[in-house]
């Protein structure tokens, strides 16, 4: 099956994505709790950008947990570790989902994509490594831009997925006023 590309956001429009009028419309921390991360888990997050959303991840996990965020332009990495690399338990790494061979086999407890996997050029090869990264019966918790990404892609998404080892399961959510939620488990 093959899934539609997008264009990579440019790092230097990433003023767009991480300021406060943001802040006002999206409830980060209460995204991350419908996303299913909890206090204590070790996190992937795929995609981190600039790192808006790292910093809820962060206070999610706690201390007791960790973030280790990707992204794979080098210049977001750059920008996140200036802006936020006082986060204790977050670790930001320039990389690309398809290859996360830092990370050793089931070392994660969920990989958290945020408005990032219609933008991943290697689908097959980022479903594939982001299992491998997963312990058994971790979770797969991807939010998608609702007027980019429409249902029928959506649907596309859950068979492409599925077919690779990971069982659906309903989030707490579908949709919210900008987003759509897509959960699984690795089976
Ligand atoms: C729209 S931005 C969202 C950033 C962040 N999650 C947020 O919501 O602020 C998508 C990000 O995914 C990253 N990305 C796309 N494909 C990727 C890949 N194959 N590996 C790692 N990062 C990727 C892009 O570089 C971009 O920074």
């Amino acid at each position: 099956m093959k899934l539609k590309t997008y264009d990579l956001f440019p790092a230097f429009f990433s003023f767009i994505i991480d300021n406060k009028f943001r802040s006002l419309i999206e409830n980060m921390e209460r995204n991350v709790e419908i996303m299913g991360v909890k206090s204590g888990m070790k996190v992937l997050e795929a995609g981190c950008g600039s790192g808006f959303v790292t910093s809820s991840l962060s206070k999610a996990v706690g201390k007791e947990g960790f973030v280790i965020s990707v992204d794979i332009q080098k210049k977001m990495i750059e920008k996140a570790k200036r802006k936020r690399g006082y986060l204790q338990n977050v670790d930001f790494r320039a990389s690309s989902i398809s290859d996360l061979s830092s990370i050793e086999d089931g070392r994660i407890d969920l990989a958290f994509l945020y408005y990032s996997f219609h933008e991943i050029g290697k689908k097959e090869e980022a479903v594939a490594e982001l299992r491998r990264v997963l312990k058994q019966g971790g979770i797969l918790s991807i939010k998608e831009p609702r007027f980019e990404v429409f249902g029928k892609d959506r649907e596309s998404y859950k068979k492409f997925i599925t077919a690779q080892g990971f069982e659906y399961a309903e989030s707490p959510r579908n949709c919210d006023l900008l987003g759509c939620y897509l959960k699984f488990v690795k089976r």
